[in-house]
């Protein structure tokens, strides 16, 4: 069995999983479809743009489908050849360009890009916060002043909720109080938590925590916004339900999604800052 913990090979194996996990069920699809809501209300309508830890490109696709010139850059070699067969099929190649590289030491100038996002939980995948200190430093390094930053990442309320609903408390229980504190998913949790741990290591955050870290690294925070909201903790089928009852799920939890409470307590949740004009 590969090991799981280390995100790189993680994700090296994990490339068909992750395009589809982006649109596997009515819930991924809210999230998908409500964080490109913000690029498009935030970003410029042309120019170059980066999606950093971007993994098979599906927000890189629909950037370049509205007019802008991706970078797709990524750590995991076998995502960026997936996200190059991708790109080629829906037929953008023209305007996308795939980057390997690592989110903490990015290859590129300063003030490069005019809107940089890292989606997904891609910034969560660095376990130490030095390393995510660091990522953040270079995600507004590269933008140029006052442009927009649109960063999502993994909620630890919902992850304690999934390691309670379906780890081994038995054997987890001793970490579930250090875990609610430091919000790091490590190999140790992962291997008391289930018999084959098959998630990579990674930090789960507050959503206060995330607003901190952006603050620390000069970005200022002007939307939180948290997707799968009530339904984060829910084990529903929505598929089975009347397309006009999913719609009003839909609007609902689009209804609540800046509430702070919901951003909170959802799987994944986001953050849209600027980088202040005067920022060099
Ligand atoms: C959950 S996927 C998200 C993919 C995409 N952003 C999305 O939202 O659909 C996380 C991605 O982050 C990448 N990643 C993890 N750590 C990274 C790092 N240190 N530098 C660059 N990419 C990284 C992984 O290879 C993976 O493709």
């Amino acid at each position: 069995m590969f090991d799981s913990m280390n995100p790189r090979r993680f994700y090296n194996e994990e490339a068909d999983w992750e395009w589809g996990r982006r649109r596997g069920s009515f819930l991924s699809e809210v999230a998908f479809e409500g964080t490109f809501e913000y690029l498009d209300e935030f970003f410029p309508e042309d120019g170059s743009v980066l999606d950093a830890g971007g993994g098979p490109g599906r927000y890189s696709i629909r950037l370049a489908e509205r007019g802008n010139c991706p970078v797709l850059l990524d750590v995991s070699r076998t995502q960026l050849r997936t996200g190059r067969e991708k790109i080629a099929e829906h037929d953008v190649a023209d305007r996308v360009r795939t980057v390997q590289g690592d989110l903490r030491g990015l290859p590129f100038d300063d003030d490069t890009f005019d809107g940089v996002c890292c989606l997904g939980g891609a910034l969560s995948h660095v376990l130490d916060a030095d390393g995510r200190a660091a990522a953040l430093d270079e995600l507004r390094r590269v933008a140029t002043p006052g442009s927009p930053i649109v960063v999502s990442v993994f909620g630890r309320l919902a992850n304690l909720e999934i390691i309670l609903r379906e780890g081994n408390l038995e054997t987890t229980y001793p970490l579930l109080l250090p875990e609610a504190r430091s919000g790091d998913y490590t190999r140790e949790l992962a291997m008391q938590t289930y018999d084959e741990p098959d998630w990579t290591e990674c930090h789960y955050y507050r959503l206060a925590e995330l607003e901190a870290e952006f603050e620390r690294a000069n970005l200022r925070v002007e939307r939180t916004a948290g997707f799968n909201g009530l339904c984060t903790m829910l084990d529903v089928d929505f598929e089975t339900h009347e397309k006009e009852a999913r719609g009003t799920v839909r609007e609902l939890l689009r209804e609540l999604r800046e509430d702070r409470t919901v951003v909170d307590v959802s799987r994944e949740m986001l953050a849209v800052a600027r980088v202040p004009a005067n920022s060099r």
